[in-house]
């Protein structure tokens, strides 16, 4: 099958076209917001003006490359999580696209569509998965017909963390990159407050100590300090992710995955354990229209398509609220 996807549950808008094999077409459009963080009515306006730049344009390259917009079999989108303004915006496209080419509409969700690119992508094929985004951090993998959460946030991702810290640092937006730059000079580590609960992790008060210990330490040394708390937390929950399902195989995924030192770290923790690490292509990391296609056409060929009617999105979409009938049930 052929489906064009649509992704925009926050800054970047992107389409795309795949089919079983690749990736045929992909258009992406950036909201960047002129200081500090994301406005969502402002995100989703971009979206609204940007949405037939971006549909068009994946059009155009894919009919470059011999296929047309009959070809299409279903329109997916970014069902949630994220964003209530740019995830009605989004839906709103998709379901004129699917009216107007009279084919069936797909819900997805965003969190699955990171891992189901992995999966894609990489030679992962039952990972547990670490998902660290701006607005997401989880510890996800396959068990009986569902994604369960192993592990997940209880306040802001780990990439707000950042972003946060970053604002107040007087640092520019997005944090993440700079914070990574700054922790490669540094020369002592801070102890900062490391919160695990049970499985579930806490980043607020992190990124508030360090904003704090700035007072009486250099931007390197706390920089690193962050980093290696937050990095500690994210992998301890994964390596307990992994020995309690006894899977060996571990995938990473969301912006926060571009980190040089969270990949060690996750590297390292796997060769000690004997389980396999696996970090997809940059393009296929951070949000992308390509993971929406993909996750459309999966859920597509097994049926799993939605009324316009009821196509409703929701801003608190939780990977394991869905039915997985794109895996056979005796997978494991
Ligand atoms: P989602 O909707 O899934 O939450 P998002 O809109 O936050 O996604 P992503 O591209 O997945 O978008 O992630 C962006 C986040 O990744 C930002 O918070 C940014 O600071 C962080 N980030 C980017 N690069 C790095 C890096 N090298 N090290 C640490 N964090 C990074
Ligand atoms: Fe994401």
């Amino acid at each position: 099958g052929t489906v064009l996807g649509i992704e925009g549950t926050a800054w970047n808008l992107s389409a795309a076209i795949v089919n079983e094999k690749d990736v045929i077409a992909e258009v992406s459009d950036m909201y960047r917001p002129p200081i500090g963080g994301i406005h969502p009515r402002e995100a989703a306006q971009h979206h609204a003006k940007y949405a037939s730049y971006v549909v068009k344009g994946v059009l155009e390259e894919a009919r470059q490359k011999g296929v047309d917009a009959s070809d299409i079999d279903a329109i997916s989108f970014s069902q949630g999580p994220g964003l209530g303004a740019c995830l009605r915006t989004v839906a709103t496209a998709a379901r004129m696209l699917a009216i107007s080419l009279d084919v069936p509409l797909v819900g997805v969700n965003h969190c699955l569509a990171h891992v189901e690119v992995g999966r894609w992508k990489t030679p992962a094929t039952d990972p547990v998965t670490l998902y660290v985004s701006g607005a997401n951090s989880q510890v996800l993998a396959y068990r009986m017909g569902r994604y369960r959460v192993f592990g997940e946030t209880l306040d802001i991702g780990l990439g707000n963390a950042f972003d946060k810290f970053a604002r107040s640092a007087g640092l520019g937006h997005p944090g993440g990159p700079q914070i990574e730059q700054f922790a490669k000079n540094a020369s002592n580590y801070i102890p900062l407050p490391y919160v695990v609960k049970g499985m579930d992790l806490s980043f607020s008060g992190l990124s508030t100590a360090a904003t704090a210990a700035l007072k009486d330490h250099s931007m390197e040394d706390v920089c690193y300090s962050f980093q290696e708390t937050a990095f500690a937390m994210v992998v301890e929950v994964t390596e307990r992710a992994l020995a309690h399902t006894e899977k060996n195989e571990v995938l990473l995924a969301g912006g926060v995955g571009a980190n040089t030192r969270l990949r060690e770290m996750l590297d390292i923790m796997c060769t000690e354990r004997g389980a396999n690490f696996y970090v997809p292509e940059k393009r296929f990391m951070g949000d992308n229209g390509a993971m929406i296609a993909y996750l459309g056409l999966l859920m597509y060929d097994s049926g799993n398509v939605i009324d316009v009617e009821n196509s409703h999105v929701n801003p608190n979409f939780r990977p394991d609220e869905v039915d997985v009938t794109w895996i056979p049930r005796d997978f494991e």
